[in-house]
């Protein structure tokens, strides 16, 4: 893989700084809420982030997982968000949900999963991300913690793929155009 890597976006180092920030932020704010801390974790890209994030939080967490498809993302500002593994609980208004993302692009994906959760009864929703790309932004929204803003170049790693692969490199790189197709 690490011949189709153009440079190192984010190494494992400052992955590792960056969680343990955000951790610490999370464990502050959330160390007087009398509900249950319920991460979610975004299949499939948010996987490697979620796991590293949660093991430096040292409230007592629960985990879901969630999975979206967004449809016409890339090319319009309309597309329809599909949720295709969806959180059965039915205690939600006991529930401060963490919305757990590697990256925010159009920014449509945690824009409609926030609403839809506040919708069904959230006692609070909140989102946090690895990566922003404010530069791709399709709606007005802005994560509540966030990793690293990043310009816009093709990334993989630590969870981001390219046709499903380099998911499991340590850490983010900008994506050989070439490999892509792109220039
Ligand atoms: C990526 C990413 C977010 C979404 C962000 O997921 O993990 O879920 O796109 O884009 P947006 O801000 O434009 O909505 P993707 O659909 O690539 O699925 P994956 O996580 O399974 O790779």
């Amino acid at each position: 893989m690490i011949q189709d890597i153009e440079s190192v976006l984010v190494s494992a180092e400052e992955i590792d700084r960056i969680t343990s920030r955000i951790a610490d932020e999370i464990n502050r704010d959330y160390a007087e809420s009398n509900k249950k801390l319920v991460l979610i974790c975004i299949l499939k890209g948010s996987l490697m982030f979620t796991s590293e994030l949660m093991k430096k939080i040292t409230l007592p967490a629960e985990i879901e997982f969630m999975k979206v498809s967004s449809y016409g993302a890339k090319t319009t500002s309309s597309g329809v968000i599909n949720i295709h593994l969806d959180i059965k609980r039915d205690d939600l208004a006991e529930v401060d949900f963490l919305i757990i993302e590697d990256i925010v692009d159009s920014g449509r994906t945690l824009s409609h999963l926030t609403r839809y959760l506040a919708e069904r009864g959230a006692a609070s929703v909140k989102t946090c991300t690895l990566l922003d790309k404010p530069d791709r932004r399709t709606v007005d929204f802005t994560p509540d913690y966030c990793g690293a803003v990043i310009p816009d170049r093709f990334v993989v790693g630590f969870g981001l793929d390219y046709n499903e692969k380099y998911r499991n490199l340590p850490f983010v790189g900008i994506l050989k155009p070439e490999v892509w197709g792109g220039r």
